[in-house]
C-alpha cells in the first residue's frame, strides 16, 4: 500500500482583490521507505503542495478539492484530532526558512521538549530530556547538553539547522517532508547536511519528499522524481530515468539549464516566466514557453499518460493513443 496518496488536489490562495488559482490537480504517491524528489522552478508550487499535505497552509490559502491519503484515510476528511496525531507521530517537516522554525527567546531545551511532549505522551520530563539529548546526538551535534541550554542566536547556521532537522525528526515516524533543507546554508556545510538527512532517513526505514533546486542532490538522493510545473506534475520517472532521458520538454529545459560551475556560461535559465497564477493559461499552462507547442496545446490541458510500466508524462506530443492515468496512481 502506498504511504501517502495525493489525488487531483487544487489549491488556491485568495487576497482581497484577486484569486490564485496555484494547485492545478495534483497527483503523487509515496511508498513505504521510498525516497521522492519533487523538482520545479521557483513559484511551481512545491512548497504549497507540502503544507497542503500537513494542512498549515496560510489564512489565504483553501484546498479546493482532492484527496490527501495517508495510510489509505482521506486527511482532508478525517477528523482534526487524527490530523493532529498525523503532525505529532506520522510526518515531519523541514521547513524552507529553518530561522522561522526557531523561537529566538526560547532555549533549544524548551522548543524541542515542546515537541516532544506531544509526540511521546504519557513520557516524564526526564524520560523526554533524556529523547531530546538522544535526538541531538543523533544529528551529530557534540555536547548536547550544551546545545539543549543554548538559544538559537548561540549556535552556529549549520548548528541551528541540526536542531530543525531534529525537531523535525521527532515527528516524523513515516515521513519526512524536507522543503529545500539547506538553501540558507554555507555550501561546505550543505552537502554534511544532506548526507546526514540522507543518513537518518535510511536508517530509520523513513519515506521522504525532497524538494530542492540543487539537482544534482535529488539524483543522487532519491529512487524517484516528479517534475512540477505552474501547479502541475508534468513528468514522474524513476530518478536515473528522469535525468538521462527527460520527456517532458519542461524537464529538458530545468535540466539543460542547471547552471555548471565546469562550463563558462552560467545556466541561463529558462525564457519566459512563469505564468500568472490569477490568469493561468488555458490548456497546458507550459505552453506559452513551450518551443513544440502546438494549437492544441494553447487549448486542451494535456492529461497524464503512462508511457511505459513506470513513466508517466502530461504532454500531448505523448498523449495519442494513450490512456489517461490522473487520479490513478496505483497504476504502475
Ligand atoms: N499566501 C499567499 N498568497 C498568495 N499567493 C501565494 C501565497 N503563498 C504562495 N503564493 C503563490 O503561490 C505560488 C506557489 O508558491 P510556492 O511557495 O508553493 O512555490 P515553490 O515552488 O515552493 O517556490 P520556491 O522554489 O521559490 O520555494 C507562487 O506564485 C506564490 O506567489
Ligand atoms: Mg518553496
Amino acid at each position: 500500500m502506498n504511504l501517502l496518496e495525493v489525488r487531483d488536489l487544487y489549491v488556491k490562495y485568495r487576497s482581497y482583490w484577486y484569486t490564485y488559482h496555484v494547485l492545478d490537480g495534483i497527483t503523487l504517491r509515496v511508498s513505504p521507505r521510498e525516497k521522492v524528489g519533487l523538482i520545479g522552478e521557483s513559484g511551481a508550487g512545491k512548497t504549497t503542495l507540502l503544507k497542503s499535505i500537513l494542512q498549515i497552509l496560510p489564512p489565504q490559502g483553501r484546498i479546493v478539492r482532492g484527496e490527501v491519503l495517508w495510510k489509505g484515510v482521506d486527511l482532508l476528511k478525517a477528523d482534526k484530532g487524527y490530523v493532529m496525531n498525523v503532525r505529532r507521530k506520522g510526518i515531519g517537516m523541514i521547513f524552507q526558512d529553518p530561522l522561522s522554525a526557531l523561537n529566538p527567546v526560547f532555549k533549544i531545551k524548551d522548543q524541542l521538549l515542546e515537541v516532544l511532549r506531544y509526540s511521546y505522551d504519557g513520557y516524564s520530563k526526564s524520560e523526554l530530556l533524556s529523547l531530546a539529548e538522544e535526538l541531538i546526538r543523533s544529528v551529530l551535534l557534540p555536547d548536547p547538553a550544551r546545545v539543549l541550554e543554548s538559544y538559537p542566536f548561540q549556535l552556529s547556521g549549520g548548528m541551528r539547522q541540526r536542531v530543525v532537522i531534529a525537531m523535525a525528526l521527532a515527528s516524523a515516524g513515516d515521513l519526512l517532508l524536507a522543503d529545500e533543507p539547506t538553501t540558507n546554508l554555507d555550501v561546505t556545510i550543505q552537502d554534511q547536511i544532506l548526507r546526514l538527512i540522507d543518513r537518518l532517513v535510511i536508517e530509520r526505514g523513513l519515506s521522504m519528499i525532497l524538494v530542492s533546486h540543487a539537482l544534482g542532490v535529488v539524483a543522487k538522493m532519491t529512487h524517484r522524481v516528479y517534475t512540477m510545473y505552474a501547479g502541475n506534475i508534468v513528468e514522474e520517472a524513476p530518478t536515473p530515468k528522469l535525468f538521462n532521458e527527460p520527456l517532458h520538454p519542461y524537464t529538458k529545459l530545468l535540466i539543460e539549464n542547471v547552471p555548471r560551475i565546469s562550463s563558462r556560461r552560467l545556466g541561463e535559465g529558462i525564457k519566459g516566466n512563469p505564468p500568472d497564477y490569477r490568469y493561468p493559461p488555458p490548456g497546458c499552462r507550459f505552453h506559452p514557453r513551450c518551443p513544440y507547442a502546438v494549437d492544441i496545446c494553447k487549448k486542451v490541458k494535456p492529461f497524464c499518460v503512462k508511457v511505459s510500466r513506470d513513466r508517466r508524462v502530461a504532454c500531448h506530443m505523448y498523449s495519442e493513443g494513450l490512456e489517461k492515468v490522473d487520479g490513478d496512481v496505483n497504476a504502475n
